[in-house]
């Protein structure tokens, strides 16, 4: 079975982990709750100081609704717009706060969060959802984090079926 060695690795370290590691999770698996489900978790897994790293899906009535996640019960419905969550579908791009504290609207889901970073899923053009990554440490996510996380955000996009 997949072998995650997650102890001690370095921000940098993590990153190339992750990459190496989820094409072979993903192979031969298409369904969209097991891939994600299995992201998550390694995101989860390898990478430092995280409280919350998850998938929310987005609905034809443009609500973003909670999928695979690993942490603590988050919220479910996220209304278009809304929060860092949706701000990231309306941007269409990765948004990194590095205080959610001092980002308008942003929805919390656990009092521990202090910094986040959500990528957009795109495919062919269409916002399929949001990867979300929560941590307790203000200024966490680096600027190489998001773009790790967008490759990721693209290997699963082409990796299940939506
Ligand atoms: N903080 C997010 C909501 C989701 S939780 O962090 C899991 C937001 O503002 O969209």
């Amino acid at each position: 079975m997949f072998e995650v060695a997650a102890a001690g690795l370095s921000r940098t370290e993590a990153r190339a982990e992750i990459l190496a590691q989820i094409g072979g999770l993903l192979a031969g698996e298409r369904d969209r709750t097991a891939n994600c489900a299995n992201v998550s978790a390694l995101l989860y897994t390898l990478m430092p100081e995280l409280n919350w790293a998850g998938f929310y899906f987005l609905k034809p009535d443009g609500w973003l609704v909670l999928g695979p996640f690993q942490g603590k019960p988050a919220c479910v419905r996220i209304g278009p717009g809304k929060g860092v969550c949706g701000a990231a579908v309306v941007a269409r791009a990765p948004v990194r706060v590095a205080d959610v504290f001092a980002f308008p609207g942003h929805i919390a889901c656990d009092a521990q969060s202090r910094a986040e970073l959500v990528v957009p899923i795109i495919r062919e053009g269409v916002v399929l959802g949001v990867i979300d990554l929560d941590s307790p440490v203000p200024g966490r996510f680096e600027a190489e984090d998001a773009v790790m996380l967008g490759e990721v955000a693209a290997l699963v996009a082409a990796g299940c079926d939506w």
